[in-house]
Protein backbone atom coordinates (compact mmCIF):
# COMPACT_ATOMS: atom_id res chain seq x y z
CA UNK A 1 0.00 0.00 0.00
CA UNK A 2 1.29 3.37 -0.97
CA UNK A 3 -0.30 5.05 2.13
CA UNK A 4 -3.96 5.92 3.31
CA UNK A 5 -5.98 8.56 2.09
CA UNK A 6 -9.12 10.28 3.58
CA UNK A 7 -11.32 10.68 0.70
CA UNK A 8 -14.18 13.33 2.66
CA UNK A 9 -16.97 13.63 -0.07
CA UNK A 10 -16.05 10.36 -1.34
CA UNK A 11 -19.62 9.06 -2.07
CA UNK A 12 -20.00 11.79 -4.33
CA UNK A 13 -20.16 12.24 -7.95
CA UNK A 14 -16.33 13.21 -8.34
CA UNK A 15 -14.97 11.66 -5.12
CA UNK A 16 -16.53 7.99 -5.85
CA UNK A 17 -14.42 7.91 -8.96
CA UNK A 18 -11.07 9.29 -7.56
CA UNK A 19 -12.09 6.55 -4.86
CA UNK A 20 -11.90 3.68 -7.88
CA UNK A 21 -8.49 5.69 -9.08
CA UNK A 22 -6.73 6.19 -5.47
CA UNK A 23 -7.30 1.99 -5.42
CA UNK A 24 -6.10 1.40 -8.44
CA UNK A 25 -2.78 3.23 -7.76
CA UNK A 26 -2.46 1.13 -4.80
CA UNK A 27 -3.64 3.41 -2.11
CA UNK A 28 -5.60 2.63 0.83
CA UNK A 29 -8.66 4.53 1.04
CA UNK A 30 -11.02 5.90 3.82
CA UNK A 31 -14.42 7.31 2.81
CA UNK A 32 -16.49 10.34 4.94
CA UNK A 33 -19.21 11.51 3.63
CA UNK A 34 -22.45 12.44 5.15
CA UNK A 35 -24.80 11.14 2.47
CA UNK A 36 -26.62 14.98 2.06
CA UNK A 37 -25.85 14.17 -1.73
CA UNK A 38 -25.14 10.60 -2.55
CA UNK A 39 -26.13 7.21 -1.14
CA UNK A 40 -24.62 4.36 0.16
CA UNK A 41 -25.33 2.27 -2.86
CA UNK A 42 -22.05 4.05 -4.29
CA UNK A 43 -19.73 1.66 -1.94
CA UNK A 44 -20.95 -1.60 -4.79
CA UNK A 45 -20.20 0.48 -7.58
CA UNK A 46 -16.68 0.97 -6.45
CA UNK A 47 -16.23 -2.53 -4.70
CA UNK A 48 -17.53 -4.00 -8.27
CA UNK A 49 -15.15 -2.34 -10.25
CA UNK A 50 -12.05 -2.53 -7.95
CA UNK A 51 -12.91 -5.55 -5.74
CA UNK A 52 -11.85 -3.07 -3.06
CA UNK A 53 -14.63 -1.80 -0.91
CA UNK A 54 -12.90 1.05 1.13
CA UNK A 55 -13.78 1.62 4.79
CA UNK A 56 -16.63 4.55 5.13
CA UNK A 57 -17.73 7.12 7.73
CA UNK A 58 -20.99 8.30 7.69
CA UNK A 59 -20.43 11.45 9.47
CA UNK A 60 -20.67 14.99 8.90
CA UNK A 61 -17.43 17.04 8.13
CA UNK A 62 -18.50 20.05 9.96
CA UNK A 63 -18.40 17.69 13.34
CA UNK A 64 -15.58 18.25 14.62
CA UNK A 65 -15.70 15.54 17.65
CA UNK A 66 -16.75 13.06 14.79
CA UNK A 67 -13.48 14.16 13.22
CA UNK A 68 -11.33 13.54 15.83
CA UNK A 69 -12.62 9.97 16.38
CA UNK A 70 -12.50 9.25 12.67
CA UNK A 71 -8.85 10.44 12.92
CA UNK A 72 -7.87 8.55 15.96
CA UNK A 73 -9.58 5.32 14.90
CA UNK A 74 -7.85 5.65 11.64
CA UNK A 75 -4.32 5.73 12.19
CA UNK A 76 -1.77 6.80 9.54
CA UNK A 77 -3.47 8.55 7.55
CA UNK A 78 -0.68 10.78 5.00
CA UNK A 79 -3.58 12.90 2.80
CA UNK A 80 -6.77 13.99 2.32
CA UNK A 81 -8.68 15.22 -0.79
CA UNK A 82 -11.35 17.21 0.51
CA UNK A 83 -14.56 16.74 -1.80
CA UNK A 84 -17.44 17.64 0.67
CA UNK A 85 -19.04 20.92 0.12
CA UNK A 86 -22.65 22.19 -1.12
CA UNK A 87 -21.87 22.56 -4.44
CA UNK A 88 -25.51 23.91 -6.28
CA UNK A 89 -25.07 27.41 -7.43
CA UNK A 90 -28.63 28.56 -7.47
CA UNK A 91 -29.16 26.76 -4.44
CA UNK A 92 -26.44 29.02 -2.38
CA UNK A 93 -28.20 31.70 -3.94
CA UNK A 94 -30.84 30.62 -1.47
CA UNK A 95 -28.90 29.32 1.58
CA UNK A 96 -25.97 31.44 1.76
CA UNK A 97 -25.34 30.37 5.38
CA UNK A 98 -25.62 26.85 4.97
CA UNK A 99 -23.67 27.10 2.18
CA UNK A 100 -20.38 28.90 3.79
CA UNK A 101 -21.41 27.34 7.17
CA UNK A 102 -20.82 24.04 5.53
CA UNK A 103 -18.53 24.02 2.56
CA UNK A 104 -15.76 26.59 5.29
CA UNK A 105 -16.50 24.19 7.99
CA UNK A 106 -15.70 21.18 6.30
CA UNK A 107 -12.40 22.85 5.43
CA UNK A 108 -11.06 24.96 8.55
CA UNK A 109 -12.04 21.75 10.85
CA UNK A 110 -9.73 19.60 7.98
CA UNK A 111 -7.10 21.82 8.26
CA UNK A 112 -6.51 22.30 11.80
CA UNK A 113 -6.86 18.47 12.60
CA UNK A 114 -4.11 17.56 9.28
CA UNK A 115 -1.12 18.40 11.85
CA UNK A 116 -2.62 17.01 14.80
CA UNK A 117 -2.66 13.67 13.08
CA UNK A 118 0.35 13.76 10.82
CA UNK A 119 -1.38 14.48 7.85
CA UNK A 120 0.99 15.74 5.31
CA UNK A 121 -0.52 16.30 1.97
CA UNK A 122 -4.45 18.04 1.12
CA UNK A 123 -6.01 17.86 -2.55
CA UNK A 124 -8.82 20.72 -2.67
CA UNK A 125 -11.72 21.16 -4.92
CA UNK A 126 -11.69 24.42 -6.30
CA UNK A 127 -13.64 25.63 -9.83
CA UNK A 128 -13.10 27.21 -12.71
CA UNK A 129 -15.55 29.69 -10.90
CA UNK A 130 -13.10 31.76 -9.05
CA UNK A 131 -12.16 33.45 -12.56
CA UNK A 132 -15.25 35.16 -13.08
CA UNK A 133 -16.02 35.65 -17.00
CA UNK A 134 -12.29 35.85 -18.61
CA UNK A 135 -10.73 38.56 -20.06
CA UNK A 136 -9.38 36.39 -22.69
CA UNK A 137 -9.20 32.21 -23.32
CA UNK A 138 -8.01 29.86 -23.01
CA UNK A 139 -7.12 30.96 -19.01
CA UNK A 140 -4.22 30.35 -17.26
CA UNK A 141 -3.88 29.89 -13.29
CA UNK A 142 -2.26 33.32 -12.53
CA UNK A 143 -5.52 35.47 -14.54
CA UNK A 144 -6.73 37.38 -11.71
CA UNK A 145 -10.06 35.75 -10.08
CA UNK A 146 -13.42 38.05 -9.43
CA UNK A 147 -15.64 38.57 -7.87
CA UNK A 148 -17.65 35.71 -7.39
CA UNK A 149 -21.12 35.83 -8.23
CA UNK A 150 -22.54 33.27 -5.78
CA UNK A 151 -22.07 32.47 -2.40
CA UNK A 152 -21.67 28.65 -3.83
CA UNK A 153 -18.35 30.35 -5.28
CA UNK A 154 -17.65 32.74 -3.06
CA UNK A 155 -17.08 29.44 -0.54
CA UNK A 156 -14.62 28.59 -3.12
CA UNK A 157 -12.33 31.67 -3.11
CA UNK A 158 -12.48 32.02 0.45
CA UNK A 159 -11.35 28.27 0.60
CA UNK A 160 -8.43 28.99 -1.65
CA UNK A 161 -7.52 32.14 0.93
CA UNK A 162 -8.29 29.89 3.83
CA UNK A 163 -5.31 27.28 3.06
CA UNK A 164 -2.88 29.96 1.55
CA UNK A 165 -3.19 31.67 4.97
CA UNK A 166 -2.64 28.12 6.82
CA UNK A 167 -0.12 27.39 4.39
CA UNK A 168 1.70 31.00 4.99
CA UNK A 169 1.36 30.70 9.26
CA UNK A 170 3.67 27.56 8.63
CA UNK A 171 1.48 24.42 8.94
CA UNK A 172 3.63 21.84 8.32
CA UNK A 173 1.38 20.96 5.60
CA UNK A 174 1.73 20.91 1.72
CA UNK A 175 -1.86 21.32 -0.54
CA UNK A 176 -2.78 21.63 -4.19
CA UNK A 177 -5.80 23.52 -5.14
CA UNK A 178 -7.34 22.01 -8.46
CA UNK A 179 -9.47 23.89 -10.24
CA UNK A 180 -11.40 21.85 -12.31
CA UNK A 181 -13.49 23.02 -15.12
CA UNK A 182 -17.03 21.22 -16.44
CA UNK A 183 -16.76 17.47 -15.16
CA UNK A 184 -18.94 15.32 -16.76
CA UNK A 185 -19.34 11.65 -17.92
CA UNK A 186 -19.28 8.57 -15.46
CA UNK A 187 -16.97 5.67 -15.21
CA UNK A 188 -16.99 3.49 -18.82
CA UNK A 189 -18.44 0.13 -16.23
CA UNK A 190 -21.60 2.86 -15.67
CA UNK A 191 -21.16 1.08 -11.75
CA UNK A 192 -20.61 4.81 -10.44
CA UNK A 193 -21.46 8.17 -12.04
CA UNK A 194 -23.59 11.34 -11.05
CA UNK A 195 -26.94 11.41 -9.32
CA UNK A 196 -28.65 15.02 -9.59
CA UNK A 197 -31.09 15.50 -6.66
CA UNK A 198 -34.12 16.68 -8.12
CA UNK A 199 -34.37 18.73 -11.93
CA UNK A 200 -31.05 19.01 -12.64
CA UNK A 201 -29.00 22.67 -13.21
CA UNK A 202 -26.33 20.99 -14.95
CA UNK A 203 -26.66 20.69 -18.54
CA UNK A 204 -25.27 16.69 -19.06
CA UNK A 205 -27.87 15.29 -16.72
CA UNK A 206 -30.73 17.68 -18.25
CA UNK A 207 -29.47 16.22 -21.30
CA UNK A 208 -29.35 12.52 -20.64
CA UNK A 209 -32.49 12.83 -19.08
CA UNK A 210 -34.51 14.07 -21.81
CA UNK A 211 -32.47 11.62 -23.95
CA UNK A 212 -34.00 8.95 -21.60
CA UNK A 213 -37.64 10.76 -21.69
CA UNK A 214 -37.94 11.87 -17.91
CA UNK A 215 -37.51 15.66 -19.00
CA UNK A 216 -39.64 16.55 -22.11
CA UNK A 217 -37.03 18.74 -23.71
CA UNK A 218 -33.65 20.08 -23.20
CA UNK A 219 -33.85 24.47 -23.03
CA UNK A 220 -30.47 25.66 -24.67
CA UNK A 221 -29.81 28.79 -22.57
CA UNK A 222 -29.25 31.35 -25.32
CA UNK A 223 -27.93 31.04 -28.68
CA UNK A 224 -27.12 34.85 -29.42
CA UNK A 225 -23.55 35.12 -27.20
CA UNK A 226 -20.77 36.44 -29.22
CA UNK A 227 -19.56 32.96 -29.83
CA UNK A 228 -19.07 31.05 -33.55
CA UNK A 229 -22.43 29.35 -32.81
CA UNK A 230 -24.24 31.56 -30.48
CA UNK A 231 -24.02 28.91 -27.85
CA UNK A 232 -21.74 29.43 -24.64
CA UNK A 233 -18.49 27.74 -24.77
CA UNK A 234 -17.16 25.59 -22.28
CA UNK A 235 -14.55 22.87 -21.23
CA UNK A 236 -15.92 19.79 -20.23
CA UNK A 237 -13.89 17.66 -18.40
CA UNK A 238 -14.36 13.67 -18.20
CA UNK A 239 -14.72 12.54 -14.56
CA UNK A 240 -12.60 9.91 -14.82
CA UNK A 241 -9.96 11.85 -16.47
CA UNK A 242 -10.76 14.73 -13.45
CA UNK A 243 -10.03 11.82 -10.85
CA UNK A 244 -6.81 10.65 -11.98
CA UNK A 245 -5.45 14.75 -11.78
CA UNK A 246 -6.38 14.17 -8.11
CA UNK A 247 -3.69 11.03 -7.90
CA UNK A 248 -0.96 12.41 -9.37
CA UNK A 249 -1.74 15.70 -7.31
CA UNK A 250 -1.41 13.83 -4.06
CA UNK A 251 1.37 11.68 -5.27
CA UNK A 252 3.56 14.81 -6.07
CA UNK A 253 3.13 15.72 -2.22
CA UNK A 254 3.45 12.86 -1.03
CA UNK A 255 6.64 11.47 -2.11
CA UNK A 256 8.41 14.98 -2.09
CA UNK A 257 8.43 15.64 -5.90
CA UNK A 258 8.21 19.56 -5.60
CA UNK A 259 9.29 21.80 -2.43
CA UNK A 260 6.19 24.43 -3.00
CA UNK A 261 4.21 23.98 0.00
CA UNK A 262 0.77 25.09 -1.98
CA UNK A 263 0.61 24.99 -5.61
CA UNK A 264 -2.69 25.54 -8.01
CA UNK A 265 -3.43 23.81 -11.42
CA UNK A 266 -6.73 24.20 -13.92
CA UNK A 267 -7.47 20.94 -14.61
CA UNK A 268 -9.36 21.09 -18.18
CA UNK A 269 -9.00 19.52 -21.74
CA UNK A 270 -7.40 23.09 -22.92
CA UNK A 271 -10.56 22.99 -25.66
CA UNK A 272 -13.41 24.87 -26.04
CA UNK A 273 -16.96 23.85 -26.57
CA UNK A 274 -19.94 24.80 -27.05
CA UNK A 275 -23.27 23.39 -25.58
CA UNK A 276 -24.66 23.27 -28.95
CA UNK A 277 -20.80 21.02 -30.35
CA UNK A 278 -22.04 19.07 -26.63
CA UNK A 279 -25.43 18.17 -27.67
CA UNK A 280 -24.31 17.16 -31.12
CA UNK A 281 -21.64 14.67 -30.21
CA UNK A 282 -24.13 13.65 -27.60
CA UNK A 283 -26.26 12.83 -31.10
CA UNK A 284 -23.75 11.24 -32.55
CA UNK A 285 -21.80 9.42 -30.06
CA UNK A 286 -24.91 7.44 -28.80
CA UNK A 287 -27.32 7.67 -32.20
CA UNK A 288 -30.30 9.02 -29.71
CA UNK A 289 -31.95 12.39 -30.29
CA UNK A 290 -32.71 14.84 -27.85
CA UNK A 291 -35.58 17.21 -28.41
CA UNK A 292 -33.81 20.71 -27.42
CA UNK A 293 -35.41 24.47 -28.20
CA UNK A 294 -33.32 27.56 -27.83
CA UNK A 295 -34.51 29.91 -25.08
CA UNK A 296 -33.14 33.07 -23.07
CA UNK A 297 -30.23 32.89 -21.86
CA UNK A 298 -29.71 32.29 -18.13
CA UNK A 299 -28.65 35.18 -16.04
CA UNK A 300 -25.41 34.95 -14.49
CA UNK A 301 -23.99 32.39 -17.65
CA UNK A 302 -20.11 32.76 -18.42
CA UNK A 303 -20.09 33.52 -22.15
CA UNK A 304 -17.23 31.69 -22.81
CA UNK A 305 -14.29 29.75 -20.48
CA UNK A 306 -11.68 27.08 -21.34
CA UNK A 307 -8.59 26.22 -19.44
CA UNK A 308 -5.15 26.26 -20.35
CA UNK A 309 -3.84 23.10 -19.11
CA UNK A 310 -0.72 23.51 -19.52
CA UNK A 311 0.73 23.83 -15.61
CA UNK A 312 -1.13 20.46 -15.02
CA UNK A 313 -0.11 18.85 -18.45
CA UNK A 314 3.98 20.00 -17.60
CA UNK A 315 4.61 19.81 -13.95
CA UNK A 316 1.92 16.68 -13.23
CA UNK A 317 2.52 15.00 -16.09
CA UNK A 318 -1.03 14.81 -16.21
CA UNK A 319 -3.35 15.14 -19.47
CA UNK A 320 -7.14 14.98 -20.13
CA UNK A 321 -6.93 11.57 -22.48
CA UNK A 322 -11.27 10.80 -23.24
CA UNK A 323 -12.68 12.23 -26.28
CA UNK A 324 -15.73 14.05 -26.14
CA UNK A 325 -18.09 11.10 -27.82
CA UNK A 326 -16.32 8.79 -25.02
CA UNK A 327 -17.53 10.71 -22.23
CA UNK A 328 -21.19 11.49 -24.07
CA UNK A 329 -21.18 7.70 -24.10
CA UNK A 330 -20.15 6.97 -20.75
CA UNK A 331 -23.09 9.77 -19.36
CA UNK A 332 -25.30 7.94 -21.26
CA UNK A 333 -24.81 4.46 -20.25
CA UNK A 334 -24.61 5.54 -16.73
CA UNK A 335 -28.19 6.53 -17.45
CA UNK A 336 -29.19 3.55 -18.97
CA UNK A 337 -28.23 2.45 -15.81
CA UNK A 338 -30.05 4.40 -13.73
CA UNK A 339 -33.53 3.30 -15.58
CA UNK A 340 -31.81 -0.09 -15.34
CA UNK A 341 -32.38 0.31 -11.22
CA UNK A 342 -35.18 1.82 -11.56
CA UNK A 343 -34.01 4.74 -10.07
CA UNK A 344 -34.29 7.45 -13.08
P1 LIG B 1 -21.25 15.82 -4.92
O1 LIG B 1 -22.34 16.57 -4.27
O2 LIG B 1 -21.60 14.70 -5.82
O3 LIG B 1 -20.21 15.29 -3.83
C1 LIG B 1 -19.98 15.96 -2.62
C2 LIG B 1 -20.14 14.95 -1.49
O4 LIG B 1 -19.89 15.62 -0.25
C3 LIG B 1 -21.54 14.36 -1.41
O5 LIG B 1 -21.46 12.94 -1.36
C4 LIG B 1 -22.11 14.91 -0.11
O6 LIG B 1 -22.98 13.99 0.53
C5 LIG B 1 -20.84 15.17 0.68
N1 LIG B 1 -20.95 16.22 1.71
C6 LIG B 1 -21.47 17.46 1.60
N2 LIG B 1 -21.40 18.10 2.77
C7 LIG B 1 -20.83 17.24 3.66
C8 LIG B 1 -20.50 17.31 5.02
N3 LIG B 1 -20.77 18.40 5.76
N4 LIG B 1 -19.91 16.24 5.61
C9 LIG B 1 -19.65 15.12 4.90
N5 LIG B 1 -19.96 14.98 3.60
C10 LIG B 1 -20.53 16.05 2.99
O7 LIG B 1 -20.37 16.90 -5.71
P2 LIG B 1 -19.21 16.69 -6.79
O8 LIG B 1 -19.74 17.12 -8.11
O9 LIG B 1 -18.62 15.37 -6.65
O10 LIG B 1 -18.20 17.82 -6.31
C11 LIG B 1 -17.11 17.53 -5.45
C12 LIG B 1 -16.36 18.81 -5.16
O11 LIG B 1 -15.91 19.38 -6.38
C13 LIG B 1 -17.19 19.87 -4.45
O12 LIG B 1 -16.34 20.54 -3.54
C14 LIG B 1 -17.58 20.80 -5.58
O13 LIG B 1 -17.80 22.10 -5.12
C15 LIG B 1 -16.33 20.74 -6.45
N6 LIG B 1 -16.58 21.07 -7.85
C16 LIG B 1 -17.58 20.42 -8.52
C17 LIG B 1 -17.82 20.74 -9.85
C18 LIG B 1 -18.94 20.09 -10.59
O14 LIG B 1 -19.41 20.66 -11.57
N7 LIG B 1 -19.41 18.90 -10.21
C19 LIG B 1 -17.03 21.72 -10.49
C20 LIG B 1 -16.00 22.34 -9.78
C21 LIG B 1 -15.80 22.00 -8.44
C1 LIG C 1 -23.12 24.67 -18.87
C2 LIG C 1 -23.70 25.38 -20.07
C3 LIG C 1 -25.63 26.74 -19.60
C4 LIG C 1 -28.33 23.56 -18.49
C5 LIG C 1 -21.58 25.22 -13.11
C6 LIG C 1 -21.16 26.08 -11.95
C7 LIG C 1 -19.67 26.12 -11.85
C8 LIG C 1 -19.09 24.71 -11.82
C9 LIG C 1 -19.61 23.87 -12.93
C10 LIG C 1 -18.82 23.97 -9.56
C11 LIG C 1 -24.11 26.81 -19.77
C12 LIG C 1 -25.97 25.61 -20.52
C13 LIG C 1 -27.21 24.27 -18.90
C14 LIG C 1 -29.45 23.50 -19.37
C15 LIG C 1 -28.26 24.81 -20.96
N1 LIG C 1 -19.47 24.00 -10.63
N2 LIG C 1 -27.18 24.88 -20.11
N3 LIG C 1 -29.36 24.13 -20.58
O1 LIG C 1 -22.91 26.94 -15.44
O2 LIG C 1 -20.83 26.20 -16.68
O3 LIG C 1 -21.03 25.77 -14.29
O4 LIG C 1 -21.03 23.91 -12.95
O5 LIG C 1 -17.85 24.59 -9.19
O6 LIG C 1 -19.36 26.80 -10.69
O7 LIG C 1 -21.66 27.39 -12.15
O8 LIG C 1 -22.45 24.48 -15.85
O9 LIG C 1 -23.75 22.58 -16.66
O10 LIG C 1 -24.95 24.48 -15.51
O11 LIG C 1 -24.01 24.83 -17.76
O12 LIG C 1 -28.23 25.36 -22.07
O13 LIG C 1 -30.50 22.90 -19.05
O14 LIG C 1 -24.90 24.72 -20.46
O15 LIG C 1 -26.28 27.90 -19.99
O16 LIG C 1 -23.82 27.59 -20.89
P1 LIG C 1 -21.83 25.97 -15.62
P2 LIG C 1 -23.85 24.03 -16.39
Amino acid sequence: MKGKILVAGGMGFIGSHTTVELINAGYDVVIVDNLSNSNADVLDGIERITGVRPAFYKADCTDMAAMRALFTAEKGISGIIDFAASKAVGESMQKPIMYYRNNLNILLNLLELMPEFGVKGFVFSSSCTVYGEPDHNPITEDAPTKKATSPYGATKQVSEDIIADVIRSGSPIKAILLRYFNPIGAHPSAEIGELPNGVPANLVPYLTQTAIGVRKELSVFGNDYPTPDGTCIRDFINVVDLAKAHVVALARMLEDKSDEALEVFNIGTGDGVSVQQLLDAFERATGVKVPYKYVDRRPGDIIQIWADPKRANEVLGWKAEATLDETMLSAWKWQLKLRERGIM
